[in-house]
């Protein structure tokens, strides 16, 4: 079994790139460990570790400097790939004198970061396009929330809890009732929830005037570590717009802070009303509400998960399938990481 609770080889949301916009850097946690993030005068951004190899003072607590990272102690500065750019006093740095950088990409409106030691792989990127595609109107958002990230992705894989936890906006008829169909293709997970001919949700009534029975439809795709994408809509019952036509999708990043709290970026977005601030405003409102719903259970399902007797587990139902299998896909990889780090370690 592997020791590390995070996967490494994998890419992680960091922020949004209106957080690394300035001259000011940003230091946040992800999977234990303190980032730095800051943006060049050139417009690129770089992660380094937030430890200076001088002193261990935060690097953040300085500036940046052209394109470098200036260390706010001594103001030594450091390269985005991690080599030393500048010592005061033009003194030479040792051999081997470098910050930890971490390769970074900006796409679908949000600043991806690499943790591994292995060649980061673009194509593990998530494809999360509406969140900045001309042609979607999005909502994003932005939680801390405090419980390790399964419990999140848990959360988000089993939407039968819309009808207790989100009784004002999300819930309606059928969720209950209707088996969730879960297929696993690798390390992706697949599933679907279709109701047919059932009372209305709260954001149907209000997003698109669906004040009768509707048919509806959740679908759900995992990529680990902690990524969920699903598309969700609703008709008028037996009208012909094509089922798994997206009314809205909603992509949820769950990056890990620490293995009890995490940075929940999270964004909506419509392909209708696209220039109408006031369906924006509507989306922002539900889902606000909604996802701070889910972040007060929670967080308190980790503090009684901290505190639970010896050999107190989870029990499994059919709704929890798909959070179960995202589950030993996570475990897997991270055994997967271990023994080939060991194999590594070996040469
Ligand atoms: S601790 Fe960073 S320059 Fe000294
Ligand atoms: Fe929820």
């Amino acid at each position: 079994m592997s020791a590390s609770p995070f996967l490494r080889n994998q890419w992680y949301v960091a922020a949004v790139p209106s957080e690394v916009a300035t001259a000011k850097p940003l230091r946040r946690t992800i999977c234990n460990e303190p980032i730095v993030l800051f943006r060049g005068e050139d417009g690129i951004v770089g992660a380094l570790t937030d430890r200076c190899p001088h002193r261990m003072a935060p690097l953040s607590s300085g500036e940046v400097n052209g394109d470098t990272m200036q260390c706010g102690y001594h103001g030594i500065r450091f390269n985005r790939d991690g080599s030393c750019a500048h010592v005061p006093g033009d003194l030479p740095a040792p051999r081997n004198f470098r910050a930890r950088s971490f390769p970074v990409v900006e796409k679908h409106g949000f600043i991806f970061l690499w943790m591994g030691d292995k060649a980061a792989d673009p194509a593990l990127i998530p494809d999360f396009h509406e969140n900045d595609d001309p042609a979607w109107a999005s909502v994003p958002g932005y939680l801390h929330i405090a419980c390790n990230y399964e419990l999140m992705v848990d959360n988000i894989l089993d939407l039968t809890h819309v009808v207790f936890v989100h009784k004002t906006t999300l819930a309606g008829g059928g969720v209950t009732e209707t088996p969730l169909q879960v297929e696993v293709e690798g390390d992706r997970i697949v599933a679907k929830r279709i109701m047919h001919n059932v009372d209305t949700a709260p954001i149907y009534r209000a997003a698109r005037g669906l004040n009768g029975k509707i048919d509806r439809w959740q679908m759900f795709e995992y990529q680990p570590p902690m990524y969920v994408r699903i598309v969700l809509g609703a008709r008028e019952a037996g009208s012909d717009t094509p089922i798994g036509e997206p009314v809205h999708v909603v992509l949820n990043s769950f990056t890990p802070e620490t293995d009890k709290s995490i940075h929940y970026f999270w964004t909506t977005a419509r392909p209708w009303a696209i220039d109408d601030p006031k369906v924006s405003q509507l989306y922002r409102e539900m889902i606000d509400l909604a996802f701070a719903e889910d972040a007060a259970i929670v967080a308190q399902q980790q503090v009684y998960l901290d505190t639970a007797p010896p050999g107190a587990g989870f029990v499994n139902f059919p709704f929890d399938r798909a959070g179960q299998s995202a589950r030993r896909i996570v475990r897997r990889l991270l055994d997967e990481e271990a023994a080939e780090g060991a194999r590594t370690a070996a040469e």
